[in-house]
């Protein structure tokens, strides 16, 4: 036999036993997107380089290590990390944002060159929206209702909770950068080799160090929000008032800075214990600066993304009451002189007259018992059956699978019988 090809490590397929489960999550999450009055738009999945470079930082992890990068002819490309770069230029190019209101959500593969383990892949996907032309906090008070509520909807609202923080303007982080790199500078024995590199490039990141000696020092370490210029506090005072009226719990966590270099103001996080090390189901914030940045007219921006492959390892671990549809309700079976016509025109009609059933129609021979065994593999409820007798008098078998009850019914009347049954 000829020497097999395994996929990329960290990149996965989706089996035909899972992808109920995906869908289900997938229609959840569009459906409340939509509820709210939002748009879905798709973006190219290869960008040229200096798009992310310029959006995300160039010193961010993302960007210094972590992008598929290629060269096409002259010009440097690279497979999207995120989506927010993506939508940011499209929505420029296209000037969806030009003196107007956008509210956008995308959904699909993102790459990154991470250490693949559980809830962390190099091929995941994201669900993510972007808000341009809104500047004032309700709308990232709307953006963490739509995700509470979706979560309710998947049925994971009791294992996530929201923390949240400002960190406020280029001005005041500026500020903040100093203060925090002089008390850094006093512990830099506690300090790994790249935390130290961290420290000159991108001293923030340090704050959310896995090292659980640096975490306690750091408790005493000066806060961003004693730094927060004037706009910023209020604007985050108005988004906590906002939320606990709304009576949506959340933490604020002043060691809260995020991984990429766009935001300003808010940023939060929902978190979960239930998954191990990669507990951040969702993630986002506001970037007012990006747009302009990237070559816009100055247009304020806020949005998150959500790891779809974590919300389904999540739902998977703690939601047990999901009805995922069946993939077969309907098995045709059919042998004998003459049959085969008849049970593709019955099937045809039953797709058209009740199209939320699935139906498949067997086509691989073999005698009832082999086609039978099919019918149960794939799940069926019912198996309708066309031998020659029902075949010369426009007649079928039905055959509740689960119960094992069976009828002769005219073919005509099998319409009406089967939506009682559904
Ligand atoms: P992010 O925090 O880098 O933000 O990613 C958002 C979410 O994507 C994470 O919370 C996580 O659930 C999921 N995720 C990230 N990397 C991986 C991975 N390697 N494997 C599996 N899941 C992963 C962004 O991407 C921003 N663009 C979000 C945003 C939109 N901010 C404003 N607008």
């Amino acid at each position: 036999m000829a020497k097999t090809i395994q996929a990329i490590r960290g990149m996965n397929d989706c089996a035909p036993t899972e992808s109920p489960l995906w869908q289900w999550v997938e229609d959840k999450v569009r459906n409340v997107l939509q509820s709210y009055g939002y748009s879905e738009v798709r973006m190219p999945i290869v960008e040229s380089t200096p798009l992310f470079a310029r959006a995300i930082g160039e010193v961010t992890d993302v960007v210094s290590k972590e992008m598929y990068t290629f060269w096409d002819n002259d010009e440097q490309l690279t497979l999207r990390p995120e989506g927010t770069a993506g939508c940011v230029r499209a929505a420029i190019e296209h000037g969806w944002i030009y003196n107007n209101e956008q509210r956008l959500w995308y959904m699909g593969p993102m790459f990154r060159h991470e250490r693949p383990q559980k809830g962390r892949y190099r091929q995941f996907h994201q669900a993510g929206v972007e808000v341009f032309g809104i500047s004032n906090p309700e709308i990232d008070a709307e953006l963490i209702l739509l995700t509470a509520r979706l979560w309710k909807e998947l049925g994971i609202d009791q294992h996530v909770s929201l923390q949240l923080n400002s960190i406020g303007s280029l001005e005041a982080r500026k500020n903040y950068r100093s203060a925090l790199v002089e008390f850094l500078q006093q512990h830099i024995d506690l300090l790994s080799d790249e935390e130290k590199e961290r420290l000159e490039k991108n001293p923030l990141r340090i704050l959310d160090s896995k090292n659980q000696a640096l975490q306690e020092v750091l408790n005493g370490a000066p806060k961003l929000l004693d730094y927060l210029d004037e706009e910023s506090r209020t604007h985050f005072a108005q988004l906590c008032t906002l939320l606990d009226e709304m009576g949506i719990a959340y933490e604020v966590n002043p060691k809260l800075v995020r991984g990429l270099d766009y935001y300003n103001k808010t940023v939060f996080e929902w978190v979960t214990s239930a998954l191990g090390a990669q507990g951040t189901v969702c993630g986002g914030g506001r970037y007012d600066g990006l747009v302009e940045q990237l070559g816009g007219h100055a247009t304020t921006g806020v949005g998150f993304a959500m790891g779809l492959e974590r919300l389904v390892l999540l739902v998977q671990e703690v939601n047990q009451h999901i009805d995922l549809p069946r993939a077969v309700d309907i098995y045709v079976v059919h042998t004998g002189e003459g049959t085969t016509l008849p049970a593709f025109q019955l099937a045809e009609k039953l797709r058209t007259d009740l199209p939320h059933l699935r139906i498949m129609t067997h086509c691989s021979g073999g005698n009832f018992k082999k086609q039978f065994k099919r019918a149960d593999k794939v799940g069926a409820k019912f198996a309708l059956v066309i031998g020659e007798s029902e075949a010369q008098n426009q007649q079928v078998v039905v055959k509740d699978l689960l119960g094992g009850e069976q009828q002769v019914l005219a073919q005509a009347d099998v319409v009406d019988f089967l939506k009682t049954a559904f």
